[in-house]
């Protein structure tokens, strides 16, 4: 959570901050600063205005600051974790003597002793953030060594939690102190600037190098006589996005850009994963095809719309794969004391590639002699380095706060993991492999035509306005569909919604039904479809509002009044990448009916870089 975005060279100017910021809004936004090195010294502005913050920091830059030459600047954009959102708590902070100015990403969990002792010490702090410790401790630790690059780095090293910090220094606004702990930061350059942020799309324009900064390290940058310098030079990050890609183009919100990009996100997912021969590949695989055949038991590790499409993928991978998948909530598998082996595959799915909980579970879980592996749609993200392998979602950047054409794409790699270690131990035949290959991809075109059926399925939401109650069912794969279908109702439309597998409902939630309620029923043609439907009977007779999710409306759909939304007929497996997509339109569409901004829905952030 947090958003960190800082320029120093030409490129440094307070409307490129805002810029920065806008992109990064995804990771927070109920409070927004910066901090601008004027020659006259520090600049600072803090604003909380809940989800405008950043907007009004643009506002206030368009009325004072437009022509001021600067040396640097660094912005921030929040989401609280320690002290309230508040125009005091908003970053940047600053030291007791004004010289050091710091912005912080993640949470520094000792704040409390170190505070104390800074106090003690007679330092004053103006916030109840964890973070103003940070800039006291520099602040301290420069008066003893006078040395800035020592003190950041000892002040570093006494700090325990996950973040990414950069610092400031009013004696050299040309530099800038970066350092990250289980936290992203990454750094940009071009000819003649220096770029760092929480994340690239707040880098893109312009940028030429992207550059990552290594875990626990000090990386110094500079821009000397219009020359970049940065100490020491780390890796070199290969960026495919581009501008564009960050933009909302002609469309109301990223959500509806998003939704829209699916039949891309999966089709440029599955490009290139087959070679001529017909053997499938993986991105960055550091486990050997010798080591992958003895994997007895696969783990699914992730959180809210990740762990739905690990959920979806556990059935394929049963299927072809014949091997037990577990499947847990990242936050729960770390505090376990699971029964891990060598013989065993633990796979996060992360769209970030930054969420913590999954990351500590992947750690732990490498620490613990399991083979491990990531699905992210961010190249060099934290877990793509950590991890023993890395599955590329190529969904490209999703700004949105709720997530849609990464679940696709995820679910989309996931499948090809499936058929991967399907022909690799041989329980498909390699024709079987084949088939199904071609079958995943005729996907993409599949959730084009749901797509097309956008308008179709927004006059079907309208019968849905006024219900206060949603409840969602599915069988199999259409389980977890029912679990992100209300997943994406809440996140966006802050409507009481739950996901039940179908035979649950008479074991307690069926209590609930009553003619106030929704219940939508996944219930495309498969082997489960009576089933589902008779669980819709069992809805329908206590008053409910029905709505199905089919491949073929049932026949008496009409008749009884049901609401129907069509989807393309696939293979069952697959079926979840074309029946998410009217209950994400369904949710976009009572968001902004209700006048709600879907984009960044009250209390989230989308990456939650703290537990
Ligand atoms: C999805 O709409 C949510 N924004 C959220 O549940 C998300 O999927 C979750 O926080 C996991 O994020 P990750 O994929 O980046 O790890």
């Amino acid at each position: 959570m947090c958003g960190i975005v800082g320029i120093v060279g030409d490129k440094a100017t307070a409307k490129a901050i805002v810029e920065g910021l806008r992109r990064l809004e995804y990771r927070g936004y109920d409070s927004a600063g910066m901090v601008l090195a004027t020659n006259v010294g520090f600049e600072v502005k803090r604003i909380a205005q809940d989800t405008s913050s950043i907007a009004a920091l643009s506002d206030w830059v368009n009325a004072t600051t437009n022509s001021v030459k600067l040396s640097s600047a660094m912005g921030h954009t929040r989401w609280a974790t320690h002290g309230v959102p508040s125009e005091m708590n908003a970053h940047p902070h600053l030291d007791c003597s004004g010289q050091f100015a710091v912005v912080h990403n993640g949470i520094v969990e000792n704040y409390k002793e170190i505070r104390e002792q800074l106090m003690a010490l007679g330092h004053e702090f103006a916030s109840e953030t964890d973070t103003e410790v940070i800039v006291h401790l520099v602040e301290e630790r420069y008066r003893l060594n006078n040395d800035v690059r020592e003190a950041v780095t000892e002040a570093f090293d006494e700090l325990v939690g996950s973040m990414a910090v950069v610092v400031m220094n009013l004696k050299e606004p040309e530099t800038f102190y970066m350092m990250r702990r289980m936290a992203p930061l990454v750094i940009g350059t071009d000819d003649s600037s220096l770029f760092v942020a929480s994340d690239i799309p707040a880098l893109l324009d312009g940028v030429t190098k992207y550059f990552s900064v290594p875990e626990d390290a000090l990386i110094t940058g500079s821009v000397r006589h219009g020359k970049v310098v940065l100490e020491p030079l780390p890796e070199t990050l290969e960026v495919e996005w581009d501008a564009s890609k960050v933009d909302v183009g002609g469309y109301t919100d990223f959500m509806s850009k998003e939704i829209d990009e699916q039949p891309r996100a999966l089709s440029d997912t599955l490009a290139g994963r087959v070679d001529r021969g017909g053997l499938i590949s993986l991105d960055e695989l550091n486990i050997s095809p010798e080591e992958l055949k003895t994997i007895h038991k696969i783990v699914i590790v992730g959180c809210g719309t990740s762990l739905h499409a690990g959920m979806v993928a556990r059935y394929a991978l049963e299927h072809f794969v014949r091997v037990p998948v577990e499947i847990e909530v990242s936050s729960e598998f770390r505090y376990r004391d699971p029964v891990l082996s060598p013989t065993t595959l633990v796979v996060g799915v992360s769209q970030s590639g930054e969420t913590l909980d999954t990351m500590v579970a992947l750690s732990e879980a490498k620490a613990s002699g399991a083979k491990t592996m990531v699905v992210s749609n961010v190249v060099g993200s934290s877990m793509a380095r950590m991890a023993d392998a890395v599955l590329y979602t190529r969904a490209g950047p999703e700004i949105s706060v709720a997530s849609t054409k990464t679940f696709i794409a995820q679910i989309g790699a996931l499948e090809i993991l499936a058929l991967y270690l399907a022909d690799l131990k041989r329980t498909l035949f390699p024709a079987e492999v084949q088939e199904l290959i071609s079958k995943l991809n005729e996907v993409p075109e599949a959730v084009g035509r749901a797509i097309s059926q956008i308008q179709e399925y927004e006059k079907t939401t309208q019968a849905l306005l006024e219900y206060q109650r949603f409840y969602f069912i599915g069988r199999n794969v259409g389980y977890p569909v029912a679990l992100e279908g209300a997943l994406k109702l809440k996140e966006i439309t802050y409507t009481p919604s739950e996901g039940y597998p179908a035979g649950e409902l008479k074991h307690g939630p069926i209590a609930m039904i009553d003619d106030k309620a929704v219940v939508v029923a996944i219930a495309s043609k498969s082997s489960l479809y009576e089933k589902v439907l008779a669980n819709v009977e069992e809805v329908r007779a206590r008053g409910a509002k029905v709505v199905i999710v089919a491949n073929e409306a049932p026949v008496d759909s009409e008749v009884r009044g049901d609401e129907v939304f069509l989807v393309p007929r696939i293979h069952q497996l697959f079926s979840p990448m074309v029946d998410v997509v009217p209950l994400q339109v369904m949710a976009h569409y009572i968001s902004v009916s209700r006048g709600l901004d879907p984009d960044r829905p009250r209390n989230l952030a989308k990456t939650v870089t703290v537990e």
